[in-house]
């Protein structure tokens, strides 16, 4: 089928190598020059894995373009996958998507055009842009809009989207969920040969679909990211508890995962979420309720718990240092979480700035985020260290935010030694107390006992 993606973002670019890759004629469209340059050099303009590797595999089936004019004409398929970044209160800015949308609706061909939201868009979104394509067809041809969100991790995006665990599309029009169905088929029914450097999980198997009508399918994206916040919220908050009763939270985690009810993954405790998705689509979920005078008191109050994760963070440093105040605190992983360059809504952002404000002084470092770090946070780009030991040379404590492979695996001994008091939180949960004692730390963790 011919597939046309407009924006090149994560979810765009990460969509439009997979439909390519499973045999789509796919043509992705973005108005950055720069991007589109670097797309047709065979380089990402984002740091995901795989991805470049996929894009090179399936480069014969991949067209790089700035224009709507080339791009959109013939598509079976459109996909809008355009930023729908927070606005101050909490909703999403629809500018690019509205844009987006007039300039398919000017550009759509002669035959049957299904036109999917694969961004994370408010619930109604669908029928808001058939209105705008509506004006702004003047053309022949048919088209109908249908909702397709996606369920992908950043630092896990391919193997997410090849492998997922249900594709659902949502659409008023019958035709349209048949486009959809026709193709997503080889990845519902996992009849394509494995990409060498990602396998298909053992025991994989077929792929459900969820066939719904608009509105349904929007409301899973939201339902699906406010559970997952929720989780994560829940056993940061029953962290505390744990903290207070002397009980250890991984193994309190674990214990209450494997409950198949409930499910071990996204239980695992520390700083808490950040990244472009639980935070806005949580925003977003209480916006839309409020306009239904509904409030989500649950969903709320996982916000709140989050927030207080980063506080807790400076309530540790400050309970354990007694004084902030010409301290100097080195923070590790600055990206939102290991295997992304993305920062937005990192706690690494929040914290360094929290003990900047209390009067410390904070060293900075990631393996992998600090040019974007420099970009995106001039006034913080002083504090960056070029590697973990710079930033614990005579610090008073560090602080593991990322769980980056790296921190985990590298010789500690060797920074306690330069540090002036060999501290560290463990605001993940991940490195192991004994270990690190043994390598002359002392070991404090946001939550439970250790
Ligand atoms: C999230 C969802 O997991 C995807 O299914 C969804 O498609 C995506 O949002 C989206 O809406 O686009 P993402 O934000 O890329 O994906 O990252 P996650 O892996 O979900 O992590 C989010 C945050 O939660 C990170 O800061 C991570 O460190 C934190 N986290 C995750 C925890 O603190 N504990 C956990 O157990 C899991």
């Amino acid at each position: 089928m011919k597939v046309c993606i407009v924006g090149t973002g994560y979810v765009g670019l990460t969509t439009g190598a997979c439909l390519a890759f499973l045999g789509h004629e796919v043509t992705c469209v973005d108005n950055n020059e720069a991007k589109v340059g670097m797309l047709r050099a065979g380089r990402s303009p984002i740091h995901e894995p795989y991805l470049e590797d996929l894009l090179a595999e399936a480069g014969h089936n991949l067209t790089y373009t700035t224009s709507y004019a080339e791009a959109v004409p013939g598509a079976d398929v459109v996909f809008i996958a355009v930023n729908t970044p927070s606005l101050p209160d909490g909703s999403p800015d629809l500018k690019y998507l509205s844009s987006a949308a007039e300039d398919i609706g000017r550009n759509l061909g002669p035959g049957f055009t299904v036109v999917v939201n694969k961004s994370t868009v408010p619930i109604g979104s669908g029928n808001w842009v058939d209105a705008i394509l509506r004006e702004a067809h003047t053309g022949e041809g048919e088209f109908s809009v249908a909702s397709n969100p996606e369920f992908l991790r950043e630092g896990a995006a391919i193997s997410d989207s090849l492998y997922t665990d249900r594709v659902v599309v949502g659409s008023d029009d019958a035709r349209s969920l048949e486009v959809l169905y026709t193709l997503y088929r080889p990845v519902l029914d996992q009849s394509f040969t494995a990409p060498p450097f990602l396998p298909r999980p053992e025991g994989m198997g077929a792929v459900p679909l969820v066939a719904t009508d608009l509105a349904s399918a929007e409301l899973i994206k939201y339902a699906a990211n406010a559970f997952l916040a929720l989780k994560i919220s829940f056993i940061n908050e029953i962290g505390q508890v744990a903290g207070k009763v002397g009980a250890d939270i991984i193994q309190v985690a674990k214990g209450t995962g494997l409950d198949s009810r409930i499910g071990s993954r996204f239980l695992q405790p520390g700083v808490g979420w950040g990244g472009s998705c639980f935070g806005k689509d949580t925003a977003a979920l209480i916006t839309t309720a409020r306009e239904y005078n509904l409030d989500m008191p649950i969903v709320q109050a996982s916000r709140d718990t989050n927030r207080r994760q980063r506080e807790l963070v400076v309530d540790k440093l400050l309970d354990e240092l007694r004084i902030l105040k010409g301290r100097t605190i080195g923070l590790l992983g600055l990206a939102f979480k290991p295997n992304t360059d993305d920062l937005r809504d990192a706690p690494a952002l929040d914290i360094a700035r929290r003990l900047i404000e209390r009067g410390a002084k904070v060293r900075l470092h990631d393996p992998v985020a600090m040019a974007r770090f420099r970009e995106e946070q001039p006034d913080l780009a002083p504090y960056l260290c070029d590697t973990a030991e710079a930033v614990a040379e005579s610090s008073d404590a560090l602080v593991l935010v990322t769980e980056w492979p790296q921190y985990l695996e590298m010789e500690w001994a060797k920074l306690a030694v330069v540090m002036r008091k060999p501290i560290v939180l463990d605001g993940r949960h991940v490195l192991d107390e004994s270990r690190l004692t043994r390598a002359g730390f002392r070991y404090l963790a946001l939550a439970g006992w250790r």
